[in-house]
């Protein structure tokens, strides 16, 4: 699949579209360099132009070098024609395209293993933080800004004092997990919605199975000739969100870019929006359950 046939949407006050599926890198167990670097290269091959990295996931040098691999062998001719997002400024690239605040909390030092300790888990000075975030776009190193796991009551912060509101704000959201409100209040304020573990975070330690064993899914999905998981990729791509989904494997990364040409029914999407909701992927499983983690996983 070529990978013009990936739609864009355009984020509010960034120059550069962004295609709305896009591949994931945090990887369990932790895939390693080389396998993260030979993924990101595959999935360049498959289609994707679009990564999802971060710091904590360790994929940000692979991804780096992925894409120093893909120039050199042609894949690409320019940097230009991916669209990275990250969430800290540590990648061998001039630019980022989207660079968001991972969580809304603070850690008073780096964390190399989770979960962590009470202590350095504090409250995020969201003003302050945002601030800086907006100096980054304005010194050109990231096209766009955003957060990621932030509920309305945060963003209604930042918005009182911002001079560039957010363009993005990355969560959880899949079949089991649809965030109604929140995309409600983002769409209202021009916020774009990227969509994380849309698979429920599959095989993962942050995820479990229950959206590709879920059996209303499983039922739609052999009605239309289709796996259980593009039946949810399908689902959330209807709800005019983007996606980021992880895999390493290279039938399934096709598998799910493979759900553009074709749609749910009315009956389907009924069927979908019962289904009863549980968060899967909390703040509290990474960082711990302390008060201030669980309060915040409370509000999204
Ligand atoms: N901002 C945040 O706080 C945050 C939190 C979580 C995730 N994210 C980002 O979002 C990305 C995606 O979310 P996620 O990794 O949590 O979960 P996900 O994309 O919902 O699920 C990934 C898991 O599902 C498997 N999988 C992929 N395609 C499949 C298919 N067609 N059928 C069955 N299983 C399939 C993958 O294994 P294989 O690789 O073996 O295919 C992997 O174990 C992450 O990689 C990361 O970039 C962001």
């Amino acid at each position: 699949m070529a990978a013009t046939t990936i739609p864009s949407v355009n984020l509010k006050g960034c120059e550069k579209a962004m295609p709305v599926l896009s591949m994931g890198t945090a990887s369990y167990p932790p895939a390693g360099l080389e396998a993260t670097k030979a993924a990101v290269l595959e999935a360049i091959k498959v289609g994707y132009r679009h990564f999802d990295t971060a710091f904590a996931y360790g994929s940000e040098k692979p991804v780096g070098e992925a894409i120093a691999e893909a120039l050199r062998l042609g894949l690409i001719q320019s940097r230009d024609e991916l669209f990275v997002t990250t969430k800290l400024w540590n990648l061998q690239l001039d630019y980022v395209d989207l660079y968001l605040i991972h969580w809304p909390i603070r850690l008073t030092e780096m964390v190399s293993k989770t979960p962590v300790a009470r202590e350095i888990v504090r409250p995020l000075d969201v003003k302050g933080a945002w601030a800086a975030m907006e100096e980054c776009k304005k010194l050109g190193l990231t096209k766009a800004i955003g957060v990621s796991n932030f509920a309305t009551k945060t963003i209604q912060e930042i918005l009182s004092s911002a001079t560039i509101p957010p363009a993005v704000n990355q969560v959880e959201l899949n079949p089991l997990w649809r965030q109604e409100k929140l995309k409600e209040f983002c769409k209202e304020k021009g916020i774009h919605i990227t969509a994380y573990s849309p698979l429920g975070a599959n095989n993962t330690k942050w995820g479990d199975n229950r959206i590709v064993d879920n059996q209303v899914l499983a039922d739609i999905a052999k009605s239309r000739g289709k796996t259980t998981a593009q039946v949810a990729l399908r689902w959330v791509f209807e709800e005019g969100v983007s996606i980021v989904t992880k895999s390493f494997n290279r039938e399934r990364m096709k598998a799910n870019l493979d759900i553009l040409d074709w749609s749910l029914t009315e009956e389907d999407i009924q069927k979908i929006n019962q289904l009863p909701q549980r968060k899967g992927t909390t703040m509290a499983s990474v960082l711990g359950a302390h008060d201030i983690v669980l309060e915040l996983d409370a509000l999204l």
